[in-house]
């Protein structure tokens, strides 16, 4: 079926570095990035009623419930910008939300071809949550190691102002670590058994890591159905 729309899923913990990953790739490649984190937050600034039902758990370091969340993402995929493919960061991120996302892409006619597991151990993924930063213009994530930057973000031409997300203290960012040990790491063995799963450290530098998801990426496009 050469010409169904294929799919990229990132897999990792909480600041393993999916978002960061996933912008470069979906550039490479001409398709949507869809974070579905960034989908709740852009509810979230918009004061949308299911803006504020997803804060509640957001705060907490907590999963939204899995119907919300489905319906979000399954409403984002049918968006005539997927029809050539799309990267999904953030979801799934559990069993439930893996099935619904094979039976709605059989359903529209898509698949997904490679998921990248980024594998970064804990005491890094704190240290690096605790000193990101994040565009409010572009979501562009940066790596600042103490103090807060005196500049803005400097990304292609764009000047917004940095800030820290609200999750990105240390609470809540263990208690996303702990929900992803129990409810998301369950997804490495369902899409190994799917032999899509390609595992990979996290912990070397961003552009090391991007060279072997090109490579990755290169091959999976002549392998599957
Ligand atoms: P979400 O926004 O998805 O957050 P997350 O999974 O907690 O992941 P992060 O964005 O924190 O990490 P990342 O892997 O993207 O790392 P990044 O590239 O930024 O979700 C937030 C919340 O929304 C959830 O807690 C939940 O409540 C809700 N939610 C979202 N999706 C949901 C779903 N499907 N179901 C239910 N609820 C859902 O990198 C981190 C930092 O490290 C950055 O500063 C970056 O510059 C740096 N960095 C990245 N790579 C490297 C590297 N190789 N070397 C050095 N530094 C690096
Ligand atoms: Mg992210």
């Amino acid at each position: 079926m050469a010409n169904k729309s294929r799919g990229i899923v990132f897999l990792g913990a909480p600041g393993a570095g999916k978002g960061t990953q996933a912008v470069m790739v979906a550039k490479d490649l001409d398709v949507p990035h869809i974070s579905s984190g960034d989908l709740f937050r852009d509810h979230l600034k918009r004061g949308t009623e299911l803006g504020k039902l997803a804060q509640t758990f957001m705060d907490k370091g907590e999963l939204v419930p899995d119907d919300v969340t489905i319906g979000m993402v399954k409403e984002r995929l049918g968006q005539p910008d997927c029809l050539n493919g799309f990267i999904l960061d953030g979801f799934p991120r559990t069993v439930p939300q893996a099935e619904a996302l094979d039976a709605a892409l059989a359903e529209m006619g898509k698949c997904i071809s490679l998921v990248p597991y980024l594998r970064v151990r804990e005491s890094m993924l704190m240290e690096r949550l605790t000193h990101r930063w994040t565009c409010k213009a572009c979501g562009a994530v940066f790596p600042y190691e103490a103090q807060p930057p005196r500049t803005g973000c400097k990304k292609e031409h764009c000047d917004g102002d940095l800030y820290q997300r609200a999750d990105d203290n240390p609470e809540t960012q263990k208690r996303r670590i702990e929900v992803y040990m129990k409810q998301t790491a369950p997804l490495i063995t369902y899409y190994r058994q799917r032999g899509l799963l390609i595992e990979l450290s996290g912990e070397h530098t961003i552009d090391y890591v991007y060279r072997i998801l090109q490579d990755a990426i290169a091959i999976s496009k002549y392998c599957g159905e």
